[in-house]
């Protein structure tokens, strides 16, 4: 029996509103969504097993703990707010991807969605061969293939580990596909005889018949670790042919990404076929990992290349505040954890610096986060008026981000597309020159097609 009055319950349940807003949204969804429907708790829905979450987190999973700058009165009005909201409720209900029928004007040009398939429940990569087949993966591991009307599911993929923030990640195929059917895949990869531990691996193998022969892991992050966030694993292809490969921190930025000496919080440069190119910037640093382009990263979910101006820019997650646009150069350290925009999570500092000689500074950055997935520099004719134009997903505002920036990186202006689409994973240029966009929860596709 609860003997607090009426008032006192609802002022506790605004309270817990705006702290759920400052601190959870972020991950969880404005509207309390993840939570909704959720078919298995990890940790028990009772109030007591969320609460013990809450408070204590869970590392390893992501799960920040609130115990230090929460009460336990507040973290139980949090947990009781999350009880009520998700009360009775279906996850159709919440809005994510009705906002589509909309016709936007972006710089003059009129712009409207249409859906391309909803056959994936977190549509996490997108790309398209010359013929007009599209490929793209579900995190939960597996790769699709789409021609007009035929969807197939291709066989003979690496087995991945689907936990937290791993599982099937970016397909790309090689510059060459048409001759060579060459595909590339970034996922989270079990150790072998300890799935408690995972690291981002690159799998390639020939597409045949829709299935991948002759597979194998040409590139492997080192040390696998038991944290299940913080992949990374994006990959471009840039002219000269060279595969570049984002690898997130994996949580443990005072380990990774300062250090040469591991792969982790670094983007790396490989030959198409995995091995090292020898003019890489720490080819000949004695105990460097070779392989490395640039460090000090933190989770880049995002990455493309403009093949008109040669430049690579990458997006990445920040933690609360502090998502960022890099342009990425050889050799560079883009600075995490030592500078940075942003704060933890539970709203301590990281710190003090946003700026240290030898670290580069972001050309954008974002307080608080949006929450970047996802990332495209567009360079079709069918758009004229975003040439040049960066493409950024946001997961947690649902919504697209565009960027424009001047000849040297200068930022200029932004514009928010598409509001409450849904959290965005995805956003591929792709080769008949549309942009398509992938949506989790629910998993949609869509073409962006101007009018
Ligand atoms: C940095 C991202 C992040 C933030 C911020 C965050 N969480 Fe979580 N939370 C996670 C992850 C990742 C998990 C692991 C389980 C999952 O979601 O699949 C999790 C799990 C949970 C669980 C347990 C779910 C289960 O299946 O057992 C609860 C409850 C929870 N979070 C509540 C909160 C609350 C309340 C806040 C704000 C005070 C919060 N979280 C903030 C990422 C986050």
């Amino acid at each position: 029996m609860n003997n607090s009055k009426t008032s006192s319950v609802s002022e506790n349940m605004a309270a817990a509103e705006d702290y759920y807003e400052e601190y959870c949204a972020s991950c969880h969804g404005k509207q309390v969504q993840e939570f909704v429907d959720r078919e298995k708790w990890v940790h028990g829905s009772s109030r007591e097993e969320m609460f013990e979450v809450v408070k204590n987190g869970a590392e390893t999973d992501g799960m920040p703990a609130y115990g230090q700058v929460l009460t336990d009165e507040q973290v139980y009005n949090l947990v009781d707010f999350i009880l009520a909201a998700i009360e009775d409720h279906k996850a159709e209900e919440f809005t994510s991807g009705e906002n589509t029928d909309v016709i936007f004007i972006s710089e003059g040009m009129k712009l409207k969605l249409e859906m391309v398939t909803e056959n994936a429940e977190s549509p996490w990569a997108i790309t398209q061969s010359n013929d007009g087949t599209l490929f793209y993966t579900d995190k939960s591991g597996q790769l699709y293939s789409k021609k007009g009307n035929d969807t197939q599911e291709i066989t003979g993929l690496p087995a991945v580990k689907f936990k937290g923030q791993g599982g099937l990640m970016d397909v790309l195929l090689h510059p060459d596909f048409d001759t060579n059917q060459r595909i590339y895949l970034s996922y989270s990869k079990p150790k072998p005889g300890d799935a408690n531990y995972a690291t981002t691996a690159v799998f390639s193998g020939i597409l045949e018949n829709n299935s991948i022969v002759n597979g194998k892991d040409i590139y492997i992050a080192e040390p696998y670790v038991d944290t299940n966030h913080h992949f990374g694993c994006r990959m471009v292809f840039d002219n000269d042919g060279y595969l570049f490969v984002s690898v997130g921190e994996r949580g443990k930025r005072d380990d990774h990404p300062q250090y040469l000496d591991n792969h982790p919080g670094k983007i790396h440069r490989l030959n198409d076929d995995g091995t090292i190119p020898s003019d890489n910037p720490f080819y000949n640093t004695p105990d460097a990992v070779k392989s490395i382009y640039s460090y000090g990263h933190r989770n880049p979910q995002g990455l493309c290349y403009n093949p008109e101006t040669n430049k690579i820019y990458d997006n990445e997650h920040g933690p609360r505040g502090g998502d960022e646009i890099n342009l990425i150069e050889a050799g560079k350290n883009y600075g995490w954890p030592v500078i940075t925009y942003g704060i933890n999570y539970v709203g301590t500092k990281i710190t003090d610096l946003t700026h240290k000689e030898g670290m580069e500074q972001p050309i954008r950055y974002w307080v608080p986060s949006i929450a970047t997935c996802g990332m495209e520099i567009i360079t079709s004719d069918k758009y004229p008026a975003w040439k040049g134009n960066i493409l950024s997903g946001s997961l947690k505002f649902n919504y697209l981000h565009r960027d424009v920036f001047d000849e040297n990186d200068d930022w200029v202006k932004e514009e928010k597309l598409f509001p409450e689409i849904g959290r965005m994973r995805s956003i591929e240029q792709c080769a008949d020159g549309y942009i398509y966009i992938g949506m989790e929860e629910p998993g949609k596709i869509y073409r962006i097609i101007p009018m």
